[in-house]
């Protein structure tokens, strides 16, 4: 089979982000224009503004991609482009550059899961890594207990039904006045705190299923700092970072290696912005090393929003016959 020079373009949150791929495992580039230090004045992404600089960054990252690639528009075979979930106005604005590529070049199109995106990006990382496997998928946005059949086809066995693990970290991280966004600063912070120091709730990990809930972990974390700061007592920040994080780590654990028990595999996957984190790496993997079991994350640059691994999942639709339509819309609640 021919080689496939691919397109990639995310725009869903606060990464403007194109890459070019060949195949769906080799990056030939992979360029970020992060917004972080804007949306940070406000503590966090304001859509309006997103979009507005998803646009000025837009056709210099996608000269730049083309460029770090050494490949032109007439070498690309296909586009591939987050449809959502995200900020529509700011997924709108790849939606829109992917098509005019489309549709100049007359090259097809294919409209991407931003978290299947995410899943796939281990695929890059990994390139011995082959579905069957089970995936921890930990986003600013999502929490998601997947499946993975083949390369297309997903199962989910559980989500979150309140906050993600992400936001959670990000709110915690607010209250803590930690600087946006907060899971990497929580994960800094939590290195010189004691993960036993203060008992939080391990909230739903008796409940039966695959399910999980951090909103009232989050507030167990707001109510202890409020009385501490009512009874003129220091907090200890390091000592709350880290007893929050063992709280979250400790049902993620728990919740995914049951997972992979019950379906019997023997690889296990971690992806998204939270996959960054080092107490959750380490705690998996010396979970997985017990029960030889292989555990798989993606390097940091991948974890976060890229458009690499929109190319790369993809391309595995592209090879399975999907193609989006020019009329194809993005959509904010985009489900799995
Ligand atoms: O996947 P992502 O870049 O964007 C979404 O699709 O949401 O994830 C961003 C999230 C943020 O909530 C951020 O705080 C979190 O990932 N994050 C981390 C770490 N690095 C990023 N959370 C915990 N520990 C980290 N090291
Ligand atoms: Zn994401």
């Amino acid at each position: 089979m021919t080689d496939l020079i691919i397109l990639g373009i995310e725009t869903s949150c606060d990464e403007t982000s194109v890459a070019v791929l060949k195949n769906g495992r080799t990056v030939l580039s992979n360029m970020i224009s992060t917004q972080i230090d804007t949306h940070r004045l406000f503590g966090g992404v304001v859509p309006e503004i997103a979009s507005r600089m998803h646009l000025e960054a837009m056709n210099p990252i996608l000269e730049e991609a083309l460029r770090a690639a050494q490949v032109t528009f007439d070498d690309l075979d296909l586009v591939c482009v987050t449809r959502g979930p995200g900020l529509v106005g700011a997924l709108l604005v790849g939606m829109s550059c992917a098509k005019a590529v489309c549709l100049s070049k007359s090259i097809p199109l294919v409209g991407v899961n931003h978290m299947e995106g995410h899943i796939c990006a281990n695929y890059i990382s990994h390139p011995d890594l082959e579905p069957p496997f089970v995936s921890l998928v930990v986003s600013g946005g999502h929490t998601y207990l997947i499946e993975v059949t083949d390369y297309t086809t997903y199962r989910i066995h559980g989500s979150t039904r309140d906050d993600a693990v992400g936001e959670s970290y990000d709110k915690v991280a607010r209250t803590l006045g930690l600087k946006y966004p907060g899971g990497p600063e929580i994960d800094r912070i939590a290195k010189d705190g004691d993960p036993h120091a203060i008992a939080f709730p391990r909230v739903m990990i008796d409940s039966g299923d695959y399910d999980f809930s951090f909103s009232g972990l989050k507030t167990a974390v707001l109510n202890y700092i409020n009385t501490e700061t009512q009874n003129h007592r220091t907090i200890c920040r390091e000592d709350v970072a880290a007893s929050f994080q063992e709280a979250v780590v400790d049902v993620l654990e728990s919740k995914s290696f049951k997972l992979l028990d019950e379906l019997g595999l023997q690889t296990i996957t971690l992806s998204g912005g939270v996959a960054a984190n080092s107490a959750i790496r380490e705690r998996f993997q010396a979970h997985a090393d017990g029960m030889g079991a292989r555990l798989f994350y993606p390097e940091i640059k991948l974890c976060t929003d890229n458009a690499a691994m929109i190319a790369s999942a993809g391309y595995f639709h592209y090879l399975k016959g999907t193609r989006s339509p020019l009329s194809v819309e993005t959509k904010a609640n985009l489900s799995l």
